[in-house]
């Protein structure tokens, strides 16, 4: 009884996988699984088998059924499959797929909403290379080769073996600042000019640490500005995302593309300035970064320091994201996981 299972089981296998069409398939199901097929008859015949030997004759059946009707159903999609891709086969009364409806991606929400609130503000957009010259991601930024801040820019240099380019010469931006000395040397001044992109560093991924990240950087030359014009601009812009009544604080720091650097910070929108993970504690969540810009930068690109000055500033797009809806990992922005994209 045992090898005649064994054998039914076979023949159903091989004639499963030689059908040619989804009706044999059919035919096949019945012959095998139906109310008279090969496998009920066994069934019903069960009580010609000596009881010893019940069980594994039970389980042997019932495994064998489970495989075939495993087999047929994956035939029948491959079947199915094969023909839609030819073509050939349509079925007018299979229900339709629901496609999901499509929506923008958080990042993207908010790069719009911080592009209108700059172009209100008078400033026009510049779109530059991901994979950068080290001259305007550090040289044109008064960062020559050996200069310490370097070493915080944990930066990706691409191989350049069989290329024109010098080994160590290009390489994945690290600060959409390089856009600074790209849009310098091409314009004319007076001018308001946001850079939003993608930036890249040879980072331990966490929940605070990508290996990219988006910045908006935006810089400013005209006569006369002043140290109050840099803080009036982040005030304003900080007010507008994030409500009126939020709380910013600066405090001193070092770029050398600026004289002085200034650290905007923001209270910590996800525990109130309370302390948490993501304020590691403290209350703020530094945001924006900014300054003066250094006359050397504005030499380098042939802007006259003794006319012209400006500031600089860099939002931390990935940042602003993850307060706005309170995200505390940042891996969340950058997962494919619909799961997690369609809450927002
Ligand atoms: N590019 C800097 C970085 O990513 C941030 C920065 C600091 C940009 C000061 C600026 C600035 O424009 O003025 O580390």
């Amino acid at each position: 009884m045992q090898e005649e299972i064994i054998a039914i089981k076979n023949e159903a296998i091989a004639q499963i996988s030689g059908a040619k069409d989804v009706a044999e398939l059919e035919e096949l199901r019945a012959a095998y699984l139906g109310r008279n097929g090969k496998f009920t008859l066994l069934v019903k015949r069960i009580k010609d088998v000596p009881v010893e030997s019940r069980k594994t004759f039970g389980i042997t059946l019932n495994e064998s059924k489970t495989a075939i009707e495993n087999l047929i159903s994956d035939k029948k999609q491959e079947l199915i499959k094969s023909l839609s891709e030819k073509r050939e086969w349509f079925d007018l009364t299979m229900p339709g797929y629901k496609s999901g409806l499509g929506h923008l991606h958080p990042l993207t929400l908010v790069l719009k909403e911080v592009k209108q609130i700059f172009n209100y503000l008078g400033y026009q957009i510049a779109d530059g290379p991901e994979i950068e010259s080290d001259y305007y991601n550090f040289e044109a930024l008064n960062i020559p080769k050996d200069h310490p801040s370097r070493d915080t820019q944990m930066t990706f240099y691409l191989d350049t073996t069989g290329t024109n380019f010098k080994p160590g010469e290009t390489i994945l931006r690290t600060q959409t600042s390089a856009m600074q000395g790209r849009v310098m040397e091409k314009m004319k001044p007076p001018f308001r000019v946001l850079a939003p992109g993608r930036n890249f560093r040879y980072e331990q991924v966490d929940a605070s640490h990508g290996f990219e990240f988006w910045q908006v950087e935006g810089f400013v030359v005209d006569e006369n500005i002043h140290l109050t014009d840099l803080f009036g601009t982040i005030n304003y812009v900080l007010r507008q995302l994030f409500g009126k009544e939020t709380k910013i604080r600066f405090a001193t720091t070092n770029f050398p593309f600026v004289e002085p650097g200034v650290d905007a910070y923001l209270q910590c929108t996800i525990c109130g300035g309370k302390g948490c993970s993501f304020c590691k504690g403290t209350g703020w969540s530094e945001i924006m970064p900014a300054g003066m810009i250094h006359p050397n930068v504005l030499r380098m690109a042939k802007i006259d320091p003794a006319k012209w000055n400006g500031f600089a500033f860099a939002i931390g797009l990935s940042r602003i994201v993850n307060l706005r809806y309170q995200i505390k990992d940042l891996r969340t922005l950058t997962t494919p996981d619909m799961r997690i994209l369609s809450q927002f």
